[in-house]
């Protein structure tokens, strides 16, 4: 049977920068956009998670998950990154989000949403009719990146965002998982210079909302 090393083309005792280079690798060469299918990026965001979840013998694919790693239900606000510059605000301001309570924005740049168990961040964006940013979906790229100003969202999967990143709380929303009852995130980190590097092209989808 297929284990998750035989997924990345890798040896069970591969090194951790191995193991990085074949999933991304894999995860781009499986990814729709490139000629995969949604179905075989799985299976690769699969095997790579399982490896990086402490699994050191071959394992089988497909197993049922874990029920322990159910998440609960968050409530999280959210400002897009992007009305910052229109009102002279910072990112490191204390009072951010009481000042976004005040300004009256359009629910796309401000506002909140609640987060089901097993919903991704960026996948509750999604299903309650909101367009944030993404590329890979794989934990490979910036695109998706998120602020977390307040609550704690875990990654299973990051390959891209540099540890001083992570020190500012910095986050990749498409494989983010909220640990806390509640949030605040800016979104549509895109637009943070330090991250322009760390892009990969947005997918058609978000190419169609940047020319509507
Ligand atoms: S969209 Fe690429 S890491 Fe989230």
């Amino acid at each position: 049977m297929e284990s998750s090393f035989d997924v990345l083309g890798i040896d069970p005792d591969a090194d951790d920068t191995t193991i990085e280079r074949a999933y991304r690798d894999r995860i781009m060469e499986a990814h729709p956009d490139q000629g995969g299918s949604v179905e075989a990026f799985q299976r690769v965001r699969r095997a790579y998670e399982r490896i990086r979840n402490g699994e050191t013998k071959p394992p089988a694919i497909g197993e049922p998950s874990d029920p322990n790693q159910r998440h609960p239900p968050s409530r999280v606000e959210y400002l897009n990154y992007e009305v910052l510059d229109d009102f002279g605000w910072s990112i490191e301001d204390d009072d951010l989000f009481r000042k976004a309570h005040r300004a009256d924005l359009p629910a796309e740049d401000f506002g909140r949403f609640l987060v089901r168990p097993h919903e991704s961040l960026l996948e509750a964006a999604e299903n309650r009719g909101f367009a944030w940013p993404f590329a890979c979906r794989g934990g490979a790229c910036a695109n998706c990146a998120v602020a977390v100003l307040s609550g704690e969202l875990k990654m299973p999967v990051n390959t891209i965002l540099p540890s001083e990143m992570y020190e500012r709380n910095i986050r990749l929303s498409c494989n983010g998982m909220p640990l806390t009852e509640s949030m605040q995130v800016v979104y549509n980190l895109k637009h943070l210079p330090e991250l322009d590097e760390l892009q990969l092209p947005p997918r058609p989808f978000e190419q169609a909302c940047m020319t509507d």
